[in-house]
């Protein structure tokens, strides 16, 4: 455990630097929500702490003093910023403290519910604008909330800001403030534009926001569409006009500003508490980016009468959503097998709160990747979630790293099977090649019967691992071996969960040739590419046999993949592993209303057929006609003379008396294959 004291000096110093890089440089180097953290953690440590409080700590201060390219300007009233709160809870306390502040005696101690008005908090840059007369003369950043720059040029660029209000007589000064911002699709065009030009990318919308308000060169703002939402509204003080926020906003409309279409007025905070949980999803179908909601005191009158703290309004704070990225501490460095034998490295971390949920484990994703970043164990870094599902870390905070850490060194031998590991040329991976690897096995294992593969009810991570422990799998193939008996008994399984695996393994036979094709975890092709290919190869003997600029005239095939499902169909283990497969009856072509049509097979004359079920392709009248067509008989109910039950999902009493009876059971698959033979 590092000492408190050490620790605070570390955090400020961190704190120190970025909030430099951010209001005096313009180049930052963290995310806000990897501030808003450290920043807490470092408030904790001085509540504990409090003999360890300085006045130079970042908490003790609003922010760093602005760069000096433009002309600095003292803001008439100040800008503050707000308070954050993170959940619903934090959001209550806050109504409890505020509703403190008002004097027992007092006429505002409310009676009723305080109204609020509920704003997305739009990720951008706060600017101040000022008209006089009716006319814009002065628009500010927020510099440190005190003093701005002024940017006037810059912000007239902004095409949604009047130069003039909409007013016949205007008062003698009217000031507004809002959010400057890129929406998404002009961020990643102004993106690409800079990575083409071979210029360094922005980090995210704010920073271009805030990065393209600074510009000395007004006609770089101007190409860049910029956009504005007002928010707030201040006026001269005998103008009494407006006693709410939600009259300020419908005013500010009435000006002519943009105001954001999804402010909501609120009759209770339970209200406040929906609108923040209805847009935590549907903020992520906006144009442009937020990162929570501000919660605002409609009453004029209670804002004043609450007032504010050193920093804050004490009538207003930001409910903010899961932070995307975080800091933590790497534990440990493990390796990890995949199913194509490709080593990944991963970091093992102090379990950290990301995007709701809690995070310890990120892929550093390959060696270059950890040289790149330089990680160590015992480093800070910050993590953050990649699209879906899996965190990478994106930063080591070098300067929080301990004095006795080592450089990184990835192992030479495969972590499961100890065979040396290859690299080959132009790729970032190293792999293990030992086709036994057990590490191998058991990834090929988990992805065969994962949702998208096989669909294996009941086969997952931790049954697998546990039945290759126990020895009773050496191959894919050999699940399908898989007897009641040996399962009954491993540990935790009892008789009911083992034959319910056994049913859902058997019922994966049925699953249709392109979940096959995916299930063999054939580099590059994902569940997409596999209904693709075979779209275009209905058989596997199509597929094995075509030829690389067949595979990638396949539309959406690219050369990457078809040279990769080329390569799988040369090596012949993976040609032994598909007859292996075959023969257990799985899918490898794509039986598509083609069905045998012949009379009077040999094979099936005599024969009686009872279905039950619904079966996975055919409909119940398909199966009939087809039994039919080549001979068999179908009957309604299951009798000694019955001599096969067609058994489909759901099957109810009929599939009882057959087990009762001993009568061989098919499945679509068993019944397809019975009918192809006797059509030969
Ligand atoms: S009101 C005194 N309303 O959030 C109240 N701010 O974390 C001042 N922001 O500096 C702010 N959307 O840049 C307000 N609808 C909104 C906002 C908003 C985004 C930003 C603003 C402010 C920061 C505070």
């Amino acid at each position: 455990m590092t000492e408190p004291a050490t620790r605070v000096s570390q955090l400020r110093q961190q704190l120190q630097q970025a909030s430099y890089a951010y209001y005096v440089l313009d180049n930052p180097i963290m995310e806000d929500s990897v501030y808003d953290q450290l920043y807490r953690e470092l408030q904790t440590l001085e509540e504990d702490y409090p003999e360890l409080i300085s006045p130079d700590s970042p908490t003790q201060r609003v922010g760093e003093k602005p760069a000096s390219q433009f002309q600095s300007v003292n803001h008439r009233i100040p800008l503050y910023s707000l308070e954050n709160a993170f959940n619903i809870e934090e959001l209550q306390q806050w109504q409890e403290r505020w509703q403190r502040v008002i004097p027992n005696d007092s006429p505002l101690k409310v009676q009723e519910p305080a109204e609020y008005v509920a704003e997305l908090k739009i990720d951008g840059s706060a600017i101040a604008l000022t008209y006089e007369n009716g006319v814009l003369v002065r628009g500010v950043t927020r510099g440190d909330g005190i003093t701005g720059e002024e940017i006037t040029q810059n912000i007239k660029t902004i095409r949604s800001i009047p130069l003039r209000l909409n007013l016949d007589h205007p008062p003698a000064w009217v000031e507004v403030r809002g959010e400057a911002f890129l929406p998404l699709d002009e961020f990643n065009r102004i993106n690409q534009e800079r990575e083409a030009q071979g210029e360094s990318l922005f980090a995210n919308p704010r920073n271009a926001a805030a990065g393209t308000l600074r510009q000395l060169d007004s006609k770089v703002v101007h190409n860049r569409r910029l956009q504005f939402f007002a928010y707030t509204l201040h006026l001269p003080n005998d103008d009494t006009a407006i006693a709410t926020q939600w009259q300020a906003l419908e005013y500010l409309k009435q000006l002519g500003f943009l105001v954001n279409p999804h402010c909501q007025l609120c009759p209770t905070l339970e209200t406040v508490a929906e609108y923040y949980e209805d847009w935590e999803g549907a903020r992520q179908r906006l144009t442009y980016m937020t990162d929570g909601v501000v919660v605002k005191l409609n009453s004029y009158t209670l804002q004043q009468e609450l007032g504010f703290t050193q920093k804050f309004p004490r009538w207003a704070i930001a409910l903010k959503y899961p932070a995307e990225e975080a800091p933590t501490v790497v534990k440990e460095i493990l390796v990890n097998v995949g199913r194509t034998g490709a080593v990944t490295p991963l970091a093992v971390m102090e379990p950290v709160q990301l995007a709701g949920t809690t995070v310890q484990r990120a892929t550093l994703h390959n060696q270059d990747r950890i040289k790149e970043l330089d990680i160590r164990i015992g480093d800070t870094v910050i993590i953050r979630k990649a699209g879906e599902i899996i965190p990478e870390v994106v930063r080591v905070l070098k300067e929080l790293r301990p004095t006795d850490s080592v450089p990184y060194e990835m192992p030479t031998q495969c972590p499961e099977c100890h065979s040396t590991l290859v690299r080959s040329s132009g790729e970032a991976a190293i792999r293990c090649v030992n086709r036994s690897c057990p590490g191998i096995l058991r990834e090929s294992l988990i992805h065969w019967a994962s949702r998208d593969a096989l669909d294996i009810r009941g086969l997952g991570e931790k049954i697998v691992i546990l039945l290759l422990k126990n020895h009773l799998i050496q191959s894919l193939d050999g699940l399908y071996r898989l007897e009641w008996e040996q399962l009954v008994d491993l540990d935790k399984m009892g008789e009911k969960s083992a034959q319910k695996l056994i049913n859902s393994i058997q019922k994966s036979k049925e699953q249709p040739w392109s979940r096959v094709l995916y299930g063999l975890g054939i580099r590059y092709v994902g569940s997409v590419n596999a209904k693709t290919l075979t779209k275009s190869f209905p058989t596997v003997e199509q597929l094995s046999q075509a030829t690389v600029p067949q595979l990638s005239g396949v539309y959406g095939i690219g050369e990457e993949i078809a040279q990769s499902v080329f390569d799988w169909f040369r090596n012949d283990s993976n040609l032994a592993l598909i007859e292996q497969l075959k023969a257990i009856g799985l899918q490898f072509s794509a039986i598509s209303g083609n069905f045998p049509v012949t009379s009077g097979s040999a094979l099936l004359a005599g024969k009686t057929f009872v279905l039950t079920g619904t079966l996975p392709t055919l409909s119940r009248s398909e199966a009939q006609s087809l039994i039919e067509q080549a001979g068999g008989k179908v009957t309604s109910s299951v009798s000694k003379k019955t001599d096969y039950v067609v058994v489909g999902e759901e099957a109810g009493s009929k599939l009882e008396k057959a087990q009762k009876l001993n009568i061989a059971l098919l499945n679509e698959t068993e019944l397809l294959a019975m009918l192809n033979q006797s059509s030969a």
